[in-house]
């Protein structure tokens, strides 16, 4: 019989020397919030039907938005454990704070409850994105400073996809590991060991739609991948979900690039840099991958604001620093 590893198992056999256990109870409270929030999301569908018949929803209760919901049940799970000294969420214009009745602890944690909300009512894979830093200062912990930190100090980060199963995808700087939910005995199980993004690739992810209000460099680096420039290798396959984490999980499965490019009317794109790209570029260095704006790495960026957004280039490093090439080759277009 093959050998089974549960999350916990995993995460406490693979616990970093500096961690006194804080760390890893955080990582699994984190993989508890995974199952509260899959729970609901897998009887999304369910709560129209179950509304109407009833006159009221299931619980009795105002219906919530999930993506409310599930920033509530990360927030709820993380405020009184003593393990975390502030949180930001991209649902929240402020920082949460730990309510002053608790403990304030070690580490920060930044998260996306719900990515790929446009997906949420038509069934479609959506995700949890989330990254944790070290405090800054332990005599004064929760600043604003915990949270505007660089990609390059965090010491863990992940994401939870809610697709045809429900997986866990996180690395604490030892690689990346992926567990798949037993629904059956409520457990995550390791399902995918030491992930690395494999070459050749096989997918670019982009919404093509906007290329009108691309730069000259990623038009030209879009037309590389489709096989259309003299240099070009082999086309990739073409794939966009729309959530962010769905279409960042296939290409670290099959090999590719996700971007999300500026516009020129957005200098900065749309995807936000605490909350979505700092760690999804977190996990693609651990993969063997890069992550970039553009022209620089992800993880370089010192945060100023914690909603700022960011271009966003993650896959295989060949394909990410050949579009910082062509960006710092572009010229700008005539008028
Ligand atoms: P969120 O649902 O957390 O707001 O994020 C949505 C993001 C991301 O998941 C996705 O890649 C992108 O929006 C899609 O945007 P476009 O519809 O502009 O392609
Ligand atoms: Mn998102
Ligand atoms: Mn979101």
């Amino acid at each position: 019989m093959s050998k089974i590893t549960t999350i916990e198992r995993f995460i406490l056999d693979n616990q970093p020397q500096y961690a006194r256990g804080d760390f890893t109870a955080l990582l699994y409270d984190l993989a508890l919030a995974a199952k509260v929030i899959a729970h609901k999301v897998n009887r999304a569908g369910l709560v129209n039907i179950l509304g109407e018949a009833g006159g009221v929803n299931v619980q009795g209760e105002d219906q919530q938005k999930l993506d409310v919901y599930a920033d509530d049940v990360i927030y709820r799970l993380c405020d009184h454990t003593g393990r975390l000294c502030i949180m930001a969420s991209e649902e929240h214009e402020e920082l949460l704070e730990i309510p002053a009745r608790h403990k304030k602890g070690n580490y920060v944690l930044v998260y996306d409850p719900l990515d790929g909300s446009s997906n949420i009512d038509v069934n479609v894979s959506i995700g949890t994105i989330f990254g944790i830093y070290r405090c800054l200062d332990p005599d004064n912990r929760g600043r604003l400073e915990d949270v505007l930190q660089p990609g390059r100090n965090l010491i863990g980060a992940g994401y939870i996809l809610f697709g045809s199963s429900t997986m866990m995808v996180y690395s604490t700087g030892k690689g990346v590991h992926g567990f798949t939910l037993d629904p059956e005995i409520g457990e995550f199980l390791l399902s995918n060991e030491d992930m690395k993004v494999p070459d050749p690739p096989s997918y670019y992810s982009v919404n093509s739609s906007y290329y009108s209000h691309w730069s000259p460099g990623v038009k030209r680096f879009l037309r590389w991948l489709q096989g259309q420039e003299a240099d070009s290798p082999p086309p990739l396959s073409s794939r966009y979900i729309g959530s962010l984490v769905a279409d960042f999980h296939r290409n670290l499965l099959r090999g590719g690039i996700f971007c999300y490019p500026a516009e020129n009317s957005k200098p900065n794109g749309k995807i936000r840099l605490l909350y979505e790209a700092a760690p999804l570029a977190f996990l693609m260095k651990q993969a063997g991958g890069y992550a970039s704006d553009g022209y620089q790495s992800i993880l370089d960026i010192e945060p100023t604001d914690p909603h700022q957004r960011t271009p966003f280039f993650a896959g295989n490093l060949s394909l990410v620093k050949k579009v910082e090439q062509f960006l710092a080759a572009e010229e700008p277009e005539m008028a």
